[in-house]
């Protein structure tokens, strides 16, 4: 298994860097990131390159990263800034691979690839997290399982209606409405559950008097794994425009070749200043993301050993279109970068 590398992926969320020297591993590769003194986040590889320590165990020195071991010091581009020892040379064999660091819209990108590729335009749109209209609440989960695989669960939401039964079942299901829209190398599954009744998690915040309740369930895949789902409820037949809705960030970054990081959160439109809604949202993504999602694609990841040794290739549903060409794309930008 092989991972895009040229590409932008979430490193990590900003209060995550606020203390001190975070260890993380993204694309199997140990990277530490930390703020410098001007406020913005560098990256560099966790490696000192004298006696191959992990930089992250050492401390941070007048805003630079000091080696743990024997005190060299390196600073947010990479470069050695300080031998302790003899003439206190600094050939370049002594500067650490550093990797080009985004922060935008309350998320830390980073940039695994050739450093000269790195373009910011390429990080996609999760502006709604910090629109003043919208209020966020969401956080950072290790799942233990190939990206690939919260990829798929993402890109069929279908899955609501048996994982996520408790809060989202729906009795419109037999209904849906499903389009994939693939534009401008994104990739969207737009699914429409029509006059139902309101899930329990929809009657939570939308009173609709007994009226039939329209419910939008759509997602939308930008290259490698970063994800946009936009949850919209109402009365039927009002305008998708004047529901209520969340937009969620859902971003995939691999760690290993079976363990990835999960960044997630949702920006509501409603009840923006209520820390009662902040906190049916966080149990929402406890529940939904933490008990029911992660034990579903861990087990699926589990199996993996099996399906090789049948030779299995998966099945096809009409709920996988979407999740089918988005991992035709990554297949095809692996091999493109392979190439
Ligand atoms: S291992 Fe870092 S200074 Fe020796
Ligand atoms: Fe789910």
């Amino acid at each position: 298994m092989t991972f895009v590398r040229n590409a932008w992926y979430v490193a990590a969320l900003p209060a995550e860097v606020d203390e001190g020297l975070l260890s993380r591993k993204l694309l199997n590769d140990p990277i530490v990131l930390y703020r410098q003194p001007d406020g913005t986040c560098a990256a560099l590889l966790d490696l000192c390159p004298h006696r191959f320590a992990p930089l992250s165990m050492g401390i941070i020195k007048d805003g630079n990263v000091q080696c743990p071991y024997h005190g060299l010091e390196f600073d947010g581009t990479g470069r050695c800034v300080l031998n302790p020892h003899g003439s206190g040379a600094r050939p370049s064999a002594l500067d650490v691979r550093s990797f080009p660091v985004v922060e935008r819209d309350g998320l830390i990108w980073i940039w695994c690839g050739e450093k000269g590729a790195a373009d910011p335009n390429a990080i996609p749109d999760y502006s709604c997290r910090i629109s003043p209209e919208r209020r966020t609440v969401g956080g950072h989960a290790p799942i233990d399982c190939n990206y690939r695989l919260l990829v798929d669960n993402l890109m069929d939401l279908s899955h609501a209606q048996f994982v996520h039964r408790a809060n989202a079942q729906s009795d419109a299901f037999d209904r849906v409405r499903r389009e994939v829209v693939v534009s401008d190398g994104s990739i969207q599954n737009l699914m429409m559950y029509p006059e139902g009744s309101p899930t329990t998690f929809v009657a939570k915040f939308l009173d609709s008097g007994n009226k039939p309740v329209d419910l939008w369930n759509d997602i939308k895949w930008n290259a490698v794994s970063s994800m946009l789902n936009f949850i919209a409820f109402a009365v039927s037949g009002t305008p998708k425009e004047q529901s209520l809705n969340s937009m969620g960030t859902h971003i995939v970054t691999p760690e290993t070749e079976t363990t990835c990081h999960y960044f997630f959160g949702a920006s509501r439109n409603f009840a923006v200043d209520d820390p009662a809604v902040d906190d049916a949202f966080r149990a929402w993504q406890r529940q939904a993301l933490i008990q029911e999602d992660k034990p579903i694609v861990e087990a699926v990841e589990a199996m993996r050993p099996v399906v090789q040794r049948y030779g299995l290739r998966p099945a096809m549903l009409a709920c996988d279109e979407a999740a089918v060409r988005v991992g035709r794309e990554i297949d095809r930008l692996e091999r493109a970068e392979a190439a």
